[in-house]
């Protein structure tokens, strides 16, 4: 008896000790899996339901009960973006959100440098761990098929094989400071201009070859926690709850674990939501302030409307359990991680990044002599000149504001002006040259012509005095220019640029053209302009940026991550007709197909005026004959292609040694050549080096759609080994049997 008595006791203690043990899900020494299944079993199905629809703007539940906290999330690709009000779009005005602006992400893209993206990701990852952020909604991947697209500077080009390589490093430091990845705008979200709606229609290949590589390293390689939904729709179904890309690729193909995230008011039906994938609706119209029966967020769609459902038997509970999961997932991952870093805001470190990735990333487009004659006009030592003339709107310009939901407010921000007194001195005097008017959001101002008339002639006068022009211009983050919510109307540069492009070089061969944008533009001076640099939107430390390479402190090494065009019709986009840009406001067809970009340029040769992987140095960079480890390279095989590269300059350099791969026969047609591997090396004047690349035969695979899958043909391939696109230093031939 007393066995059994004392037994019964231990058991009971035992019992008790469990009891106030910590439970399962709130253990993050336990397996994550099993966290998650714990919490689930605890809640409630109204709880469940709770989890897949925004509180706030900004904000998704958790489960209080639990102690499950909410989901915070903030914009963006660039930095964190400032508070948001809790019920609409107007700012907070915080006074502690002041952040580090890290230069866009065509420039990290233009730095071709993976170690870059490595630096980015942790930087802006440590702000948005300061911040107390869970989610960041970055970054953008898109594939930028149009010049007139007004988001392509928060995205990374035209090549889905350089837009995979550069955004995994940055998720994964991101993700290492127990924020998440939003990877954004799954898919085919390639244009503003009825962003909304505009139903996409493309070839199986082009979806896989062109839009589809970038999203799968973000998943597959890059590990993303959470992808956004795009606005648009994908062959007559809404992306935010399409079948085949959510749930038969991403989820099924590329075995996403993460959640699906609408784009902010991409959900318009509760079904397609609750069965096609979707995990959190964000956003959904609602100003939440009024009473629930006027739309608040119980009546989001994967709201009340779905609670309904599941209760009536609509749709199965296996989709609010697999919902739900996942974002618990997410949870655990970031708001409930508690091994994650501190973080850290506008630090020495996070400007160094933001200064490294912008004096990679800009590119030397053009470097002639002034005037046909002596040397070329860039760099321009601090002591070169007695009088320095710097023109531009941009020199000045804040351009962290505007340009939509990227839209960041700085701790610190040196314009190029300040960037270009800080090297030259007083030897700088500035004129605005033009004017264009407020970063505002759905609308521009109009700038009257006796102001850009008037603008231009003072700064036209300046110049004849002149011993050197430097012109800041370009485009901006204002509505129809980089902004989002609305594509450029005219591919030349906006608000009289051109006049004062041509008149400055009409009075000055010493011109310096810098141009801040994230769009190729037309340039019908380039003839005139001996000097022309590709600024990009630097962030916070642009000036710096900028000064450090005008002056040659560093030479530049970005190389262009998508082509500039003569003329818009030569982008294969523009080639088509209307329903191929900017569709019929309905239906939108894609009629270039996998043709994007240098693609295009090449096959149907047609040459950009800088192409696809141009940039110059200020020293020169000779190729060896690339050599090949066999004249074949077998199915289960690789083949490794070597080159040598030296430095045959005066000053230290890096260089983008290019592998592009081109089938020469195929039963299907097949780009010239496409990019399949790249390589950044440093080289110090004299130096050379031997870069290696090893191709496998997964790189000569295109998508075929007879069989839905990836495949090659045998035959005969070239690897090109080129400085750009077009710049090709080499070539080897290989079969593959
Ligand atoms: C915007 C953008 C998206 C952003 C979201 C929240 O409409 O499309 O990129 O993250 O809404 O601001």
């Amino acid at each position: 008896m007393k066995q059994k008595f004392l037994t019964t006791l231990l058991f009971a203690c035992a019992l008790t000790a469990a009891s106030a043990q910590t439970p399962v899900y709130m253990d993050d020494a336990q397996p994550l899996e099993a966290r998650v299944k714990d919490a689930l079993s605890r809640m409630t199905l109204e709880e469940k339901v709770a989890l897949c629809h925004a509180q706030s703007k900004f904000s998704s539940a958790g489960v209080p009960r639990l102690g499950i906290p909410e989901l915070w999330m903030s914009d963006g690709p660039h930095g964190v973006r400032a508070e948001i009000n809790w019920n609409d779009w107007g700012y907070a005005n915080w006074t502690n959100d002041s952040i580090t602006a890290f230069p866009a992400l065509t420039c990290l893209a233009a730095t071709w440098n993976p170690e870059m993206s490595a630096k980015y990701g942790k930087a802006i990852g440590e702000e948005a761990r300061y911040r107390e952020k869970d989610v960041l909604l970055g970054p953008g991947v898109n594939i930028y098929r149009t010049p007139m697209n007004g988001r392509n500077f928060e995205y990374m080009g035209e090549d889905p094989y350089l837009a995979g390589v550069m955004c995994v490093p940055y998720i994964r430091e991101l993700q290492k400071n127990g924020v998440a990845a939003c990877v954004k705008h799954y898919a085919l979200n390639n244009q503003e201009l009825w962003r909304g709606h505009i139903d996409v229609y493309l070839s199986d290949r082009a979806l896989h070859e062109i839009y589809l590589p970038a999203f799968k390293a973000a998943v597959v390689e890059g590990g993303a926690w959470s992808i956004m939904g795009a606005y648009n729709q994908i062959r007559g179904q809404h992306a935010c709850h399409n079948d085949f890309a959510l749930n038969q690729i991403l989820k099924g193909d590329w075995k996403f674990d993460g959640c699906v995230v609408t784009d902010w008011g991409g959900a318009h039906d509760t079904y397609e939501a609750a069965v096609n994938g979707l995990d959190i609706e964000m956003g959904s119209y609602t100003n939440g302030l009024t009473s629930e029966s006027a739309f608040g967020y119980n009546d989001y769609y994967l709201a009340d409307p779905y609670l309904k459902m599941l209760k009536e038997g609509k749709v199965p509970m296996s989709t609010i359990d697999d919902k739900a999961s996942r974002i618990l997932r997410l949870i655990f991952r970031t708001a409930m991680n508690t091994r994650k870093p501190f973080g850290s805001v506008a630090t020495e470190a996070h400007y160094a990044a933001a200064r490294e990735i912008g004096n990679e990333g800009i590119v030397l487009l053009k470097n002639a002599p002034a005037e046909k004659k002596g040397a070329p006009l860039l760099p321009v030592a601090a002591d070169k000149y007695r009088n320095i003339l710097v023109v531009g709107d941009n020199a000045v310009r804040l351009l962290n504001q505007g340009g939509g939901s990227s839209e960041l407010k700085v701790k610190d921000m040196i314009s190029p002006l300040e960037g270009l007194r800080a090297v030259y001195g007083n030897k700088v005097t500035y004129a605005r040259g033009y004017v264009a008017g407020r970063p505002m959001y759905g609308r521009a101002d109009e700038i009257p012509q006796h102001i850009t008339d008037s603008l231009r002639a003072e700064a036209v006068e300046m110049a004849k005095k002149a011993d050197l022009v430097i012109m800041v211009g370009g485009l901006n983050k204002n509505h129809y220019q980089d902004c989002e919510g609305g594509d450029r109307l005219d591919y030349g540069l906006p608000f009289g640029q051109n006049e004062l492009i041509q008149e400055l070089a009409g009075v000055n061969p010493n011109l310096v053209l810098v141009l801040l944008s994230g769009n190729a533009v037309e340039m019908p001076w380039v003839a005139q302009v001996p000097a022309i640099v590709q600024g990009w939107y630097l962030g916070s430390m642009g000036g710096k940026s900028l000064a450090d390479v005008l002056s040659g402190e560093v030479n530049p090494s970005g190389k262009l991550p998508f082509s500039f065009p003569v003329r818009l019709t030569d982008c294969g986009a523009h080639a088509f007709g209307e329903l191929s840009y900017p569709g019929d406001s309905i239906r939108q067809e894609y009629k270039e197909d996998i043709l994007v970009g240098y693609r295009w340029h090449d096959t149907k040769k047609i040459p950009a005026l800088f192409p696809f992987g141009h940039g110059l140095s200020y020293t020169t960079f000779t190729y060896g004959k690339p050599t090949a480890s066999a004249k074949n390279i077998a199915a289960d095989g690789t083949l490794t292609v070597t080159v040598a590269v030296k430095n045959a300059g005066r000053v230290a350099g890096k260089e983008v040694v290019q592998l592009y791969v081109g089938d020469d026969r195929c039963s299907v047609l097949r780009p010239m050549k496409e990019l399949k591997h790249f390589a950044k090396i440093a080289l110090e004047p004299g130096e050379e080096k031997s870069v290696t690349f090893t191709l496998t035969p997964d790189d000569l695979k295109f998508y075929d759609e007879a069989s839905s899958g990836w495949k090659y043909e045998p035959g005969k391939f070239k690897a090109y080994i080129g400085a750009s696109s077009t710049d090709i230093r080499g070539a080897v031939s290989f079969e593959l049997k």
